[in-house]
């Protein structure tokens, strides 16, 4: 009887060590568990924290967003068009006008005022040399392209000193060649990689002036800023 009762003792203490082996590993697992959770919840939070900042930094000005979106339906265009035309080649190049350092565009060199007067000249080029891409792609992105480029042509105009604003008759045409099919699917082709290069850089531009527009205003008023208020 002894040796049954020590024996059942004995499964008794094994069953109670497996029992309390299980529960700590089990209680160690959701410790763990909870911990990572609790980890890549407040992850998640802080970063949706930080893209949120931006987006809202990104949607909150009109001429950032149309920049940006316009950038965006360039881009599809431009694939569009690279894909259905693949065998046109790079031969014809098409400046952006946002091209120098001395644009005053670029960080290290920012001169809003210049850059602004750039981005401006930039979109006048680009309605009219959307009107030569409509004639040889006609892609229905084309017409919400040329609509969304006037909105936008208009918003940057706002940002301007009236002074600054560029004269539309007074910007010089390019006059694109049309000679055979072949060289207006090459100049297409080189409107919408300039196009979307330009945009790219005046999107960040904008984004920049918006910005310090907001910031400057508290930190310091540069002398040049002040004038029209004297
Ligand atoms: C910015 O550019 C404008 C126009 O080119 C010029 O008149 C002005 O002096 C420049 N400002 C600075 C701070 O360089
Ligand atoms: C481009 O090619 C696709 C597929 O062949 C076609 O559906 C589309 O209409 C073409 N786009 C233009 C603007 O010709």
């Amino acid at each position: 009887m002894g040796g049954l009762g020590n024996s059942s003792i004995l499964s008794l203490i094994l069953l109670l060590t497996f029992f309390i082996a299980g529960s700590l590993i089990c209680a160690l697992l959701a410790a763990t568990l909870s911990l990572t959770e609790g980890k890549s919840i407040a992850y998640v939070v802080e970063s949706g924290d930080v893209s949120g900042d931006e987006f809202e930094a990104k949607t909150d000005n009109p001429v950032v967003k149309t920049a940006s979106l316009l950038q965006e339906e360039v881009a599809i265009l431009k694939a569009e068009f690279n894909s259905n035309f693949s065998d046109v080649d790079d031969t014809y190049d098409i400046k952006s006008p946002i091209n120098s350092i001395s644009d005053g565009c670029f960080p290290g060199n920012f001169n809003k005022s210049r850059c602004l007067k750039r981005i401006a000249t930039g979109i006048l080029q680009y309605v009219k040399q959307m009107q030569y891409v409509k004639e040889e792609f006609q892609s229905t992105l084309v017409d919400g392209i040329i609509h969304r480029t006037s909105t936008l042509q208009n918003l940057v105009k706002d940002l301007q000193k009236p002074k600054d604003r560029a004269d539309d008759d007074k910007i010089s045409e390019d006059i694109l060649p049309k000679d055979s099919q072949w060289e207006r699917k090459t100049v297409t082709k080189a409107i919408l990689r300039s196009f979307d290069q330009f945009l790219i850089d005046a999107h960040r531009a904008l984004r920049h002036i918006t910005r310090t527009r907001k910031f400057g205003e508290r930190r310091h008023q540069l002398p040049h800023e002040l004038t029209p208020l004297n």
